[in-house]
């Protein structure tokens, strides 16, 4: 027994805030206006709080405060490097803020971490306008120093082109060209009365790609269609789904999309993972053409995992890749599949094994949705919240020892679970290193799997091979027993399995099939404690058969 020699990076998690609340459920989501300047985030700011009684924050304001002079000033005595040192610092003070209306700057959100600060913060609302209504509105502006120079070479449309992409990659766009600021703050205000103020989200930094946001929040498949307004979809949207879930879901996105002036058609599929198949892909593919669907539009994955990972494929291949927006309806894959790009399909020979990295631009999370899904996927879909709160996060697996598991489907606690997953993925993403620590309890729950020719549910098979995990780093002497009491308590506490009833001899000759296992040596996920886990561990086959059959109980 001894570490592998080609033992990949360990675990090293960034926070990106340097601020990460520890309880951050005592908060009350903030609303946050942004856009490129003229847009009326300072007017329609205002409006907002006005209405709905909160207090509001202009940015720009209290850098002014801050500094004791005006923006103007600070550019000129200091450097615009010095206001966004400033900047960026309020920005990370938004993460503390609570029930407040807040106004960027327009450039805040140019920077990665404060466009993660912000999603943190709350309901981020991009503000945009036509470039000749913009033109109009900044005429004879003289407080903005970014904007002499810019008028004087006419390149107002290119910087806002520079900006546009930081813009979009958060949930809700609003065009303010034509609209008044009573009207646009009403329309705010009805997101947030709607959806909004129990509402999370979060940031995906995806390297090389463009960022986008995952809105969790409940009723968000009604906001579905103002989500996507204004992100460069201009075709057809074609939205792929189950029976299942589209007999409680479709209508409401279509509904919602058609509202938004889109024109949306459906393809529904059967349910279940015999679906995420070539031949269902071939089928999607012939939908799309008749459905008219090009480059210009978008598909909408409606459902769970097997529907991310099939819809995500036929996105990423057809017309050699078009726009994917994710709508998750299992916990699964609201906390897992629906972020971090990986799309698979199965074949005779094994699951997923045919597959693309297509990242969505933005992913919707209605957790409404999670009430009429079945109890026992509940309960399989928690084994990963389980395993994100071990892997990277106390705060939550207090929160699930405390409250249940019920407190795992409150919009913050899933969000929380993901953000695990988002800031490993942000630093592999594509899984050469770091991202196999998300494999914790696999290595095992995949041979369990395969040796049951997956009659068992995949969120069992990952509850025993978490449990295993465990029982194993204690047995190589990385954590005490009490990791193992805790994660038995905890997962016994959601209903999910910590024994078993088969022979160990049946299991271990899968563990060196698993895609993950390095020239036929399965590699272990293995931990220290809550929060610290290290990949890469080879284990003899001795010690995971006499753990197996430690965790075995004849009978269950
Ligand atoms: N791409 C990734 O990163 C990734 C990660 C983990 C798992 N996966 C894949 O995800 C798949 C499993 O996903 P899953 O667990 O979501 O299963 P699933 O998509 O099969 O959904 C489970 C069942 O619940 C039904 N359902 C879904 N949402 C519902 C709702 N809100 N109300 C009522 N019924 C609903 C479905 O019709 C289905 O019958 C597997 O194929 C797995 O390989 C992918």
């Amino acid at each position: 027994m001894r570490r592998a020699p080609e033992t990949l990076p360990q675990m090293q998690l960034k926070d990106p805030l340097g601020t990460a609340p520890t309880n951050p459920s005592s908060s009350k989501s903030n609303i946050i206006l942004t856009g490129f300047m003229g847009t009326g985030k300072t007017s329609v700011g205002a409006a907002v709080a006005k209405q709905l009684g909160m207090p509001f924050v202009d940015m720009d304001d209290e850098i002014e405060r801050q500094a004791g002079m005006e923006i103007s000033e600070i550019f000129s005595r200091f450097g615009e490097g010095h206001f966004r040192r400033i900047e960026k610092d309020i920005c990370r003070h938004m993460a503390t803020l609570s029930g407040t209306v807040i106004a960027t700057g327009g450039g805040t959100p140019l920077d990665p971490e404060n466009r993660a600060a912000m999603c943190f913060a709350g309901m981020v609302v991009t503000l945009c306008c036509l470039p000749a209504e913009l033109g109009r509105r900044l005429e004879g502006d003289t407080k903005r120093p970014l904007l002499e120079g810019t008028l004087k070479s006419s390149s107002l449309a290119g910087l806002y082109e520079q900006r546009k992409t930081a813009y979009d990659s958060f949930p809700f766009i609003l065009d303010t060209s034509n609209r008044s600021v009573t009207n646009t703050a009403q329309r705010i205000g009805d997101l947030w009365r709607d959806a909004g103020s129990r509402s999370k989200s979060l940031l995906v930094n995806v390297p090389g790609d463009q960022d986008y946001a995952v809105y969790f929040a409940p009723g968000a498949l009604e906001s579905l269609g103002v989500i996507l307004e204004n992100r460069g979809i201009e075709s057809k949207i074609a939205v792929v789904s189950d029976s299942h879930v589209a007999g409680f879901y479709l209508n409401t996105v279509l509904r919602s999309l058609r509202s938004s002036g889109f024109d949306a058609f459906s393809v529904v599929l059967p349910p279940g993972e015999t679906t995420k198949s070539l031949h269902y892909a071939s089928r999607l593919y012939e939908k799309f053409v008749e459905g008219g669907l090009d480059r210009r539009g978008a598909v909408v994955a409606l459902g769970g995992g097997v529907v991310g990972d099939l819809a995500g494929f036929a996105a990423a291949t057809f017309m050699r890749g078009i726009p994917l927006v994710q709508c998750p309806t299992t916990v699964l894959a609201m906390v897992d599949s629906s972020v971090g790009g990986k799309t698979g399909l199965d074949t005779k020979d094994g699951k997923n094994l045919i597959g693309v990295f297509k990242h969505p631009v933005v992913v919707c999370a209605d957790v409404d949705t999670l009430q009429s899904l079945d109890t026992d996927e509940k309960r399989c879909g928690l084994a990963e919240s389980i395993k994100h709160a071990f892997i990277g996060d106390e705060g939550l697996l207090r929160a699930f020892e405390d409250d249940g598991c019920e407190a795992a489907l409150d919009p913050e606690n899933l969000s929380r679970s993901l953000e695990v997953k988002r800031r490993i993925v942000e630093q592999d993403p594509h899984e050469r290193g770091i991202r196999e620590l998300l494999n914790f309890g696999h290595t095992v729950g995949h041979a369990i799997e395969a040796h049951t020719r997956y009659s068992i549910r995949h969120g069992e098979a990952v509850s025993l091979g978490m449990v295993a995990a465990a029982r194993i780093s204690h047995r190589m002497g990385t954590c005490d027993s009490g990791v193992v009491e805790r994660l038995e308590a905890v997962l016994r506490q959601t209903a999910l399995p910590v024994r078993h009833t088969w022979d160990a001899d049946g299991i271990i000759p899968f563990l060196s099939a698993d895609k993950k296992a390095f020239r036929c040596t399965p590699r272990f996920v293995l931990i220290r404690s809550v929060g610290e886990v290290e990949n890469g561990w080879k284990v003899d086959a001795a010690v995971v058969r006499d753990v197996l059959e430690e965790m075995r109980i004849d009978g269950l």
